[in-house]
Order: C-alpha cells, then sequence, then structure tokens
C-alpha cells in the first residue's frame, strides 16, 4: 500500500502579520483528526541555540554579516527538525518563520524535496492592528527588559529589516495568500497533489472562535430612565452585577477583555480587570460603542416620541435601516461593528477564552455575525442584562448558549 503523503506547510510574511495563529490553527485541528502536525519555529529555535539577547532589531539588520549567518544557522536547524519529523512519523510539518527572501524559499524547496510544499503567505495591511500585535509582542519575556515604548520601536525597526528583504511569494508553486484579519484567500495557486488542501483551505476562511463570551453592561443610569445614548454610569444594581460577573468566571482564564470606550462597560469590566493584574489584556474599542443616536442622545423613549414623532415612526417603520439624523442606525452601524469583532479575534490569536462587554444595539449586531437573522428582525433580538451568550465557532463546531451569571 502506497504510503500517505506528507506536506510541509511554509509560512510566509513579516513578523507580527498573524502566521503562528494560523499555524496552530491547522494543527489544533487536524489533531483532531489524528492528522500528525508538527510547528517548528525559528523563534523558538534561536531561543533554543544562542544564549544572549536576540531580541534587540540590529539581531535582524541584513548588513549584520554575524547574525544573519547566526540566522541562517538557526533556519537550517528548524528545517532539518521538519525534514527529520517528516521522515518518521510526521504527517504535515509547519515551518513557522518570515521566509520572506527568495532565496529563503529557494533552500526550502532543495531541502524538503520530495515532499511537496505549500506557501501560506499572511498579509495584513491596517497600521492599527500592526501597532497594537507589535505591543503584544513586546509584552513576552525576551522584551522585559526594555520599556514598553523602546521595545516597540525596536520590533518595528526588526519588520523594517524583513521588509528590506521581502520579496512576496509568486514564485511558489503551491501558494495561498491570506488577508489574516478577514480571513479572506486573496490570491491562490495550488496543485492537486497537495494533501490535505480542502480541509486546510476551509479552515483559513474559518473563524477560530474556541469560546467568546458576549456580555451586556449591566443596568446604568440612562437605563433607569429609558434614555438612550449618553456616557452614564452603571448604578449600584450594575456594580453588583459587575461583581457577580468576575465571581462567575473566577475559574476561567481570560487573557482578553474587549469593551467599548463608554463609561458603563468599562465599569462592568472593573472587577474583572482588577482581580486578574497581569493576566487579563484589556482593550476598549470605538467599533463596539453604542449606536450614536446623533440629535436624540439623552432623550428617553417617551421624550422622543413626544418631541419627535415623525422619527419615532420611522423608526418602528424598518428599524434596521433607520438612520437617527446626526448620528447612526443598525445598517450603518455594522462596518464598524464587524471590524470590531475580527480585530478582537485577530488580537487575541488561538486564546481559548474572550470576553466582548458590549451593549444592546451593539451585541445585536456581533449575535447578527455568528446566527442567521433576517437584517429587520436584527434590532429586536433580545439581549439581556444578567445573561451573557457563550459562543463557539469552529470549523467542527458551533455552540450558542445563553447562561446566567
Ligand atoms: O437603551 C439602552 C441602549 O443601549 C441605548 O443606548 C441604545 O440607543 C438602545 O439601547 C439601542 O436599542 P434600540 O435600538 O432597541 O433602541
Amino acid at each position: 500500500m502506497a504510503r500517505p503523503a506528507k506536506l510541509c506547510i511554509a509560512m510566509v510574511g513579516l513578523p507580527a502579520m498573524g502566521k503562528s495563529t494560523v499555524a496552530a490553527k491547522i494543527k489544533e485541528n487536524l489533531e483532531k483528526d489524528d492528522i500528525k502536525v508538527g510547528i517548528f519555529n525559528n523563534g523558538d529555535v534561536r531561543r533554543r541555540m544562542v544564549a544572549g539577547n536576540t531580541s534587540h532589531a540590529g539581531f535582524y539588520n541584513p548588513d549584520n554579516a554575524d547574525a544573519a549567518a547566526l540566522r541562517e544557522r538557526i533556519a537550517a536547524v528548524s528545517i532539518a527538525e521538519a525534514k527529520a519529523y517528516l521522515t518518521a512519523e510526521g504527517q504535515i510539518a509547519i515551518l513557522d518563520a518570515t521566509n520572506v527572501s527568495r532565496k529563503r524559499r529557494e533552500t526550502l524547496r532543495q531541502s524538503m524535496a520530495p515532499h511537496p510544499i505549500l506557501f501560506i503567505e499572511c498579509i495584513n495591511d491596517d497600521p492599527e492592528l500592526l501597532a497594537l500585535s507589535v505591543a503584544r509582542k513586546t509584552r513576552l519575556p525576551e522584551f522585559a527588559h526594555l520599556p514598553q515604548d523602546e521595545a516597540a520601536k525596536s520590533f518595528f525597526s526588526r519588520i523594517g529589516y524583513y521588509r528590506h528583504i521581502y520579496a512576496p511569494a509568486d514564485e511558489a508553486g503551491n501558494l495561498v495568500r491570506l488577508d489574516t484579519l478577514n480571513n479572506r484567500i486573496i490570491a491562490e495557486r495550488v496543485h492537486s497533489d497537495v494533501p490535505h488542501y480542502g480541509r486546510i483551505r476551509d479552515l483559513l476562511m474559518s473563524d477560530w472562535i474556541k469560546n467568546l463570551f458576549l456580555v451586556r453592561h449591566a443596568e446604568s443610569e440612562y437605563n433607569l430612565e429609558n434614555r438612550v445614548g449618553g456616557d452614564s454610569s452603571l448604578t449600584e444594581k450594575g456594580r453588583r452585577m459587575a461583581w457577580a460577573l468576575s465571581r462567575h468566571f473566577i475559574g476561567t482564564p481570560l487573557p482578553y477583555v474587549f469593551t467599548s470606550t463608554l463609561t458603563r462597560t468599562r465599569e462592568m469590566a472593573e472587577p474583572l480587570l482588577e482581580t486578574r493584574k497581569g493576566t487579563t489584556i484589556h482593550h476598549a474599542f470605538k467599533e463596539f460603542d453604542e449606536i450614536d443616536v446623533g440629535e436624540c442622545d439623552g432623550l428617553s423613549y417617551a421624550e422622543m416620541e413626544r418631541a419627535r414623532p415623525e422619527l419615532f415612526a420611522a423608526r418602528a417603520r424598518n428599524k434596521y435601516n433607520f438612520v437617527y439624523p446626526g448620528g447612526e442606525g443598525y445598517a450603518t452601524m455594522a462596518g464598524r461593528v464587524y471590524r470590531g469583532i475580527k480585530k478582537a479575534i485577530y488580537l487575541s490569536g488561538n486564546s481559548e477564552y474572550i470576553m466582548i462587554i458590549g451593549h444592546q444595539a451593539v451585541n445585536r449586531m456581533i449575535l447578527s455575525d455568528f446566527l442567521f437573522r433576517r437584517a429587520e428582525d436584527v434590532p429586536y433580538i433580545f439581549i439581556p442584562q444578567d445573561k451573557y451568550f457563550h459562543i463557539v465557532s469552529t470549523q467542527s463546531k458551533k455552540l450558542f448558549e445563553l447562561r446566567k451569571f
């Protein structure tokens, strides 16, 4: 019987483009089907082989001949380990490195023969995301000796050096070019002999949300008076609920908590963050701010109906497409909310658990990204303040559960 074909996957891309997350996603998912996948990360080999500090940008300067030679040796070790893995029991070896030069890719092709290589080139041109990803990188232990801003500067210079030698992988026989923020395949040329490609392709386009807890802030001062807009605080009862939320998740590691920039969601996150100092990273995104009600800001629904009866009626007739004068509507806020979700998923990488604390309209829009609802029904999805949605969305599992805290 013919032995099953083996595959080498080589990641391609500048640092902080999401390559390691893609590699982990392939490994974790294919291993569920007993396919043996190994990740060979040049950074890990570097930390193992070189005793001194290699996190400074100068180490990546192509004009630094000693460092360049050392980096070649590191790559050679990684390639040799991947090859040995495929020769033994491994079925897929993923080379998680930048592989941005043609020369390096040519070496890979020669070294890995006769195994086919699938190049996965990761692209993310979003400057905000890049800055946030770099901030995440600089929290790694190898940057602990530097203040955060210097570490970020050093990391950006490292990226700059790689940019100089970067040649897009157009020459590759098997290439998928992936927009890693949107899980979108931008270019694809893959021969039929690449094993498991159908499965891998589907993975690349799929969300990978292991556990998302979607929470709405608890009772705010404005909620008490049925007012829209504003930036009010939680009530006493709301604060108690914030502590209840924190208690409910006591045994769950939450490396990332995302809120809007508004006071009520930040206050909702406060107990969680206070009790998890150093283990939970908090990002406040404008993308998750509540619907902008424009000229109606601060009004109660009763006041709105009295003062602007036509507006109130138009909203009731077509709530999804209605746009508040000077503000937003459900339809017009969709783009920014979806971008917020993509940002949160991208930044949290392969985290097991993440939480988003949002608002009524925002959470409806977030849910609409996962649940099938007709657009006209989205503005009526019930969003309680004492329950959260537990969402799992992976290639092999979809889960939706409303739970009390
Ligand atoms: O009432 C709370 C609130 O979050 C308001 O700030 C927002 O305008 C409203 O809910 C959105 O819900 P609806 O579209 O049903 O008015």
